[in-house]
């Protein structure tokens, strides 16, 4: 079964992707955050340096395009396939206001017959294999039968599923039957995506799903980094993983962004490690609070100190929450 890294805007960035990939691996693919290609299909300077194939060589990674009208789409994917890509994926899924809201993302899953027009014209002219990576609905389950038919007809490369509705976010029980309909009914690959934080989860999903040929990881393996490898029966996370993983992180962060803006981004890793450390909150906190470099690595090393690795490291399902850590004795 193949096991592809989640798209996940702001985090799993090129940076991360080859810091990961150099002490990890063990990633078939890793799905790009979006883009939105304007009409003028130009890129920020951060977005080409994200996009750059010599950037992601050395690992399979496929960009997501975020885009409602087919032109924007097919403009996109022809610039990634002359720069080398061979796949692109489609994002149906993306729940914010500000996308939905202009019809993208999981916005379209609410006009089935503009879905069809868009799929019409991307499916008939698009120079590479189209992945997608859809909800299940926009309000309610039930519109997964009305899309299904819809997938049905063209020649999708891989559909994942992340079985919620826009509505639930990223949170509530996935509604994992819906994946069993698509099995059902479809004949493309199709992917799991959603809530697999351990290795206990990643095999109840495949013996409940045998056809699917492929497992989609977001948040569990930010959290625990060595899941991937756990499921593919290596060793389990060890504290000099994640301090090892930190460090790289840190210091690739440091020498491409200004260093407030890296210490930033190494919160919002902090935030899904420390689902994975038994540790006194406070410790977690101050790494968090701490915005210079020198006072945050202090900040860092002391939680790591004070930290051991849970039995079963696990993403907490309190999504953009910190996580209820033990207190003090
Ligand atoms: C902070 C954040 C950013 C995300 N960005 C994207 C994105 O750019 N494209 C996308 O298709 N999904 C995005 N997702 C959704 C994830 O790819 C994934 O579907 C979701 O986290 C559920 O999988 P998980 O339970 O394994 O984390 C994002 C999710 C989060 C929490």
């Amino acid at each position: 079964m193949k096991l592809y890294f989640a798209p996940m805007e702001g985090i799993t960035d090129v940076i991360f992707r080859q810091v990961f990939q150099a002490q990890f691996g063990g990633v078939d693919k890793y799905f790009m955050p979006f883009v939105s290609p304007s009409s003028s299909l130009s890129y920020t300077v951060r977005q080409d340096f994200e996009l750059s194939p010599e950037q992601n060589r050395g690992f399979f990674a496929v960009p997501q395009i975020l885009a409602k009208d087919p032109l924007c789409f097919l403009g996109a994917a022809r610039g990634f396939a002359d720069s080398g890509y061979t796949e692109v994926n489609l994002n149906l899924g993306c729940p914010s206001g500000t996308v939905t809201g202009k019809g993208k993302g999981s916005g379209m899953l609410r006009d089935v017959d503009g879905l069809k027009r868009f799929l019409d014209q991307v499916y008939g002219n698009s120079p590479l294999p189209v992945s997608i990576k859809t909800r299940i609905g926009f309000d309610s389950p039930a519109e997964w039968e009305k899309l299904l038919p819809v997938f049905a007809v063209y020649p999708i490369h891989e559909l994942i599923i992340h079985p919620r509705t826009r509505g639930q976010l990223y949170r509530g029980t996935p509604y994992r039957e819906t994946f069993a309909r698509a099995t059902e009914t479809l004949t493309c690959p199709l992917v799991y995506n959603g809530d697999l934080f351990t290795v206990q989860d990643v095999q109840q999903v495949q013996a409940m799903f045998p056809a699917a040929s492929g497992l989609m990881l977001g948040r569990g393996a930010l959290t625990n980094p060595a899941l991937l490898r756990e499921i593919r029966g290596g060793a389990p996370l060890a504290m000099e993983d994640l301090i090892r993983y930190h460090d790289r992180l840190y210091y690739a962060y440091m020498k491409t962004w200004k260093p407030l803006t890296a210490v930033g981004r190494m919160h919002v890793f902090v935030k899904y490690l420390s689902h994975s450390l038994d540790v006194p909150a406070k410790y977690v906190r101050q790494a968090m609070k701490e915005t210079q470099p020198e006072a945050y690595l202090d900040a860092v090393a002391e939680m790591f100190r004070r930290a051991q690795v849970k039995d079963v490291p696990c993403y907490s399902q309190q999504e953009y929450a910190m996580p209820a850590f033990r207190q003090d004795p």
